[in-house]
């Protein structure tokens, strides 16, 4: 049997005789020769037949068209005008399928690749892509064990809303009224710290915001923590820390990617080697005030613009901290001294890719809790299995949430989050 290595591995191995497979990335030919670029899934080669060799073969290897899968034995060498640096002069083809006219072209626009998406998702960029995200979900699980975390998992269907009833997405549950999608891990998630103490997890979070921006999806996965004891401080501390591992990781293994999507990997190296700024939110107005001429009446939250324009003044996310109270979810809680304010913090990415994490230190009086949900016009009653847990050995505590595929997208500069995914779903989109 034929021992077939990767089209990476036949490069490092650069000479002698290979055998490799994949599908036809591009192809040219005259009636003497076939030009055939091979892709796998690690990289992609120049192959070249020459008709002599292929005699009666040859009606099959001219009508090969992009995408068909094939099976390629033959002498590699370097060769510094091929795409990858080396070619293969092949001996010995097999055809595996060939390919029907493979719908995909630079004429199409967003719509129809949108439509074709399940294969549009062997492309280049695609494939770029989807490769840092695996680097991106390794990173975090490896940062969260690696500080002791235990990985915990809350359900996703729901009987509360916690991030703003306006975004729920309500599900026919047998007809019962009340059972909404996870919008986050963390009602079901606090619970848990009193048998665990540091917990994380990934998973899918929906969102039902009639948003159709760049950084919006109804279904994104959320990589959340929330940890025993811990201080408003530490949770912004493991926050900058995860940020500053992944972007290490990603730099590490995914150098070749960021090239092939053009990534100025200078914009990345900053999160590295700085600390991120932190700033309450009444100073961030009146940063935006002085550079920016933008003038935001206290009490309103930060809008993308405002976002945007302030995350542009630096090269690492920046922190902003204490929120006012009225524009921050009822679980944060009141900053010591300062009942208009809490202790939240949103981290913003920079170059305009807006808030990547948000978290806080949870209230612990629940008295005050109750006062909010009235306030959101909330049952109370229903979150009684929420505030228990400040009824048994309350402790201070607290936790976040990152958005995996707004960090992805920073990551590869992309110009929206739908490619950070590889279905996105949309407003406007649920297929295919
Ligand atoms: O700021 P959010 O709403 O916070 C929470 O859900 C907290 N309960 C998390 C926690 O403390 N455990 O959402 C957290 C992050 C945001 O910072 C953003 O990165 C991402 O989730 N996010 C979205 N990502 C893509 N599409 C959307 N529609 C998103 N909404 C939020
Ligand atoms: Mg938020």
């Amino acid at each position: 049997m034929t021992k077939f290595i990767s089209v990476q591995d036949a490069m490092k191995q650069g000479k002698g005789k290979v055998a490799v497979r994949g599908w036809i990335h591009r192809e040219r030919g005259s009636n003497k020769m076939k030009f055939l670029v091979l892709r796998d899934s690690t990289n992609i080669i120049q192959c070249v037949l020459k008709r002599e060799n292929f005699e009666d073969q040859w009606e099959e290897i001219d009508s090969l068209l992009v995408e068909s899968s094939i099976e390629l034995e033959g002498e590699i060498k370097e060769d510094k005008r091929a795409p990858t640096g080396f070619e293969i002069l092949v001996s010995k083809i097999n055809i595996i399928q060939i390919s029907e006219d493979f719908p995909i072209n630079k004429s199409l626009n967003e719509e129809l690749l949108g439509d074709r998406r399940h294969l549009w998702l062997r492309s280049r960029k695609m494939t770029s892509i989807l490769k840092i995200r695996s680097t991106v979900f390794g990173a975090i699980d490896e940062y969260f064990r690696s500080k002791g975390f235990y990985e915990y998992h809350s359900p996703i269907f729901q009987s509360v809303q916690c991030e703003g009833g306006s975004s729920l997405f309500s599900v026919n549950y047998f007809k019962k009224k009340g059972v909404f999608l996870a919008q986050t891990w963390q009602l079901y998630a606090e619970p848990a710290i009193f048998s665990l103490e540091k917990i994380y997890t990934i998973s899918p979070s929906f969102r039902a915001e009639e948003s159709k921006t760049s950084r919006h999806l109804t279904e994104y996965w959320h990589a959340e923590m929330e940890v025993a004891w811990a201080n408003f401080k530490e949770i912004q501390d493991y926050g900058e820390e995860l940020l500053k591992h992944i972007v290490k990781k990603v730099l590490e293994k995914n150098k070749p990617e960021l090239e092939i999507l053009e990534r100025d990997v200078k914009k990345l190296e900053p999160t590295l080697n700085k600390k991120f700024p932190r700033m309450t939110y009444t100073e961030s107005l009146k940063i935006l005030k002085e550079k920016c001429k933008m003038k935001i009446p206290w009490g309103k939250d930060l809008r993308t613009i405002e976002e945007d324009k302030l995350s542009k003044l630096y090269d690492t996310p920046i922190i902003v901290t204490e929120y006012p109270k009225v524009v921050k979810a009822f679980y944060m809680r009141e900053t010591e001294g300062k009942p208009e304010v809490v202790n939240g913090c949103d981290f913003i990415a920079p170059e305009g890719y807006g808030e990547i994490i948000g978290g806080s230190e949870r209230e612990a009086d629940p008295e005050k809790i109750k006062k909010r949900l009235k306030e959101e016009g909330e049952d109370v009653e229903q979150y009684s299995f929420y505030l228990d847990t400040r009824k048994y050995g309350s402790i201070p505590h607290g936790g976040f949430g990152m958005g995996v595929e707004r960090v992805i997208s920073w990551i590869c500069g992309s110009t929206t989050i739908k490619d950070a995914i590889p279905f996105p779903r949309t407003m406007a989109r649920v297929k295919p």
